[in-house]
């Protein structure tokens, strides 16, 4: 078991993050809690920033908020200078209510209505990153509505699909995303939309995977969208200014996921930026990427308490938590891998094996299958590591559960972000039932 960012054991052989004992944080708001240790989130922003101005390019990073997407966080990344990757009403909304800079807001989405684009020109976001037809034509209406000019990234889609350690190109990319950029989509987008005057094309935008591990895909990506570039600028004359490499940052789960530092990725990047400009005679363009899961995910805890246990006598020991699928969905739907402590007995040693369940109704409501643990019993606290993206901003209520609530911890301060849920919550857009003969 290896710790993040500013997670240690006490005195007490307790898990502390942030300066504070977890367990205190469990008697103070109760379980399941989502802890998040917001040095380590301002450390990984700052990562990414560094590598940028030591290379002195013109950069944004913007927190894709999809990985967790609440008022405090956006906050977070409105200090550390970030800028932000919406990609519906809702997150607009929660940025805006937050008080982010509309103009570092970049608004992305396969299918935007045009509630959602008109909402976005309200707000004069700093672009929007153009992912269709439809999608051309109705913003360009909802531009002349509002009598704007509207920022545009058109995102395509580069033939290069990078997960973890692997990546594959092909000529054609099969996904419900962007303009495919061999197909002759993109250059007819781009054509579309460089011949109204409703838009500015700022450049061209990709994002190639999520939880990377190496450079490589980044570069082929890069690579394909400059060589497409050149042909562009002797067809139509245009020249980007901005070019977006999206998110996708690896981040250690497990002690076998081996991602590089933030600022590796960047200087890759950077480096095949450049080769690119000075190959085909471009000005370097500003370089937007798109980090979600790496400025947030490790950063995130989630403490459960334990409650009953069932062996299986010569098979496993199950040992269930009061969360499970509705806090956490992503090892049902990816068989995510994860790794836990007991928060109250970090110094014990891990020679138990178990089985974590969670307790709603589905077998497939497994958080960790199999892992290394110290005896536990009832009542004990277990800490599940790395829950910070796509945990809360992917959790439910199947089976009527409450969300669990989220809290801050930095410099020995903790702070309540989001209120657990209550069973009131719950039942508040119910409306009872009126039988139809009685209402006419
Ligand atoms: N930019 C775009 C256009 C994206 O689609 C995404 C993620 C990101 C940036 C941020 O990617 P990140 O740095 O977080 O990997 N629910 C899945 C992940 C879905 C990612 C969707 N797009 C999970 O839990 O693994």
């Amino acid at each position: 078991m290896f710790l993040h960012g500013t997670s240690r054991h006490n005195d007490l052989g307790h898990l502390e993050i942030g300066g504070i004992d977890t367990t205190e944080l469990a008697k103070k708001y109760g379980t399941p809690l989502y802890i998040y240790d917001i040095a380590l989130v301002r450390d990984r922003a700052r990562s990414f920033k560094k590598a940028f101005e030591e290379a002195r390019i013109s950069a944004q990073v913007a927190y894709a908020s999809k990985a967790f997407s609440s008022i405090a966080m956006v906050q977070i990344a409105k200090e550390e200078g970030l800028s932000l990757d919406v990609v519906s009403g809702g997150e607009l909304y929660t940025a805006v209510a937050a008080g982010f800079p509309s103009e570092r807001i970049h608004f992305h989405g396969n299918n935007k209505s045009y509630e959602e684009l008109s909402m976005a020109l309200s707000h004069d976001v700093g672009c929007i990153v153009v992912d269709n037809f439809h999608e051309i034509s109705q913003l360009e209406k909802a531009a002349r509505e509002h009598g704007k000019t509207v920022s545009v990234l058109l995102r395509v889609t580069p033939g290069v699909e990078a997960h973890t350690h692997d990546y594959i190109t092909t000529g054609q990319e099969d996904s419900k995303f962007g303009f495919d950029l061999h197909n002759g989509q993109a250059e007819q987008a781009a054509k579309n939309v460089l011949a109204s005057d409703a838009f500015n094309l700022l450049g061209i935008h990709c994002h190639i995977g999520s939880q990377i591990f190496d450079a490589t895909g980044f570069v082929l990506a890069a690579d394909k969208i400059f060589a497409k570039l050149a042909e562009w600028r002797e067809s139509y004359g245009f020249e980007p200014k901005v070019l977006n490499l999206g998110g996708g940052f690896g981040i250690r789960y497990t002690k076998e996921d081996e991602p590089l530092p933030p600022g590796e990725y960047v200087k890759h990047m950077i480096q095949a930026v450049k080769t690119n400009a000075d190959r085909y005679s471009f000005r370097v363009p500003e370089i937007w990427i798109e980090p979600g899961r790496s400025l947030v995910g490790d950063a995130g805890t989630t403490l459960y308490q334990i409650g009953s246990k069932k062996v299986v006598p010569g098979l496993r020991e199950y040992v269930a938590v009061n969360g499970g699928m509705s806090d956490n969905i992503r090892p049902a739907l990816y068989q995510a891998k994860y790794e836990a402590a007991i928060a109250n007995k970090m110094n014990a040693s891990h020679n138990k094996k178990a089985s974590v369940a969670g307790k709603l109704c589905e077998s497939g409501d497994m958080l960790i299958w199999d892992i290394d643990l110290p005896e536990t019993e009832a009542g004990d606290l277990l800490a599940v590591f790395c829950t910070g993206a796509y945990g809360y901003s992917m959790a439910n209520n199947y089976n009527r559960i409450p969300r669990p609530a989220v809290v801050f911890v930095e410099d020995g301060k903790d702070q309540l972000v989001i209120k657990r849920e209550t069973f009131e919550d719950l039942i508040h857009l119910d409306l009872p039932y009126k039988s139809i003969v009685e209402q006419k």
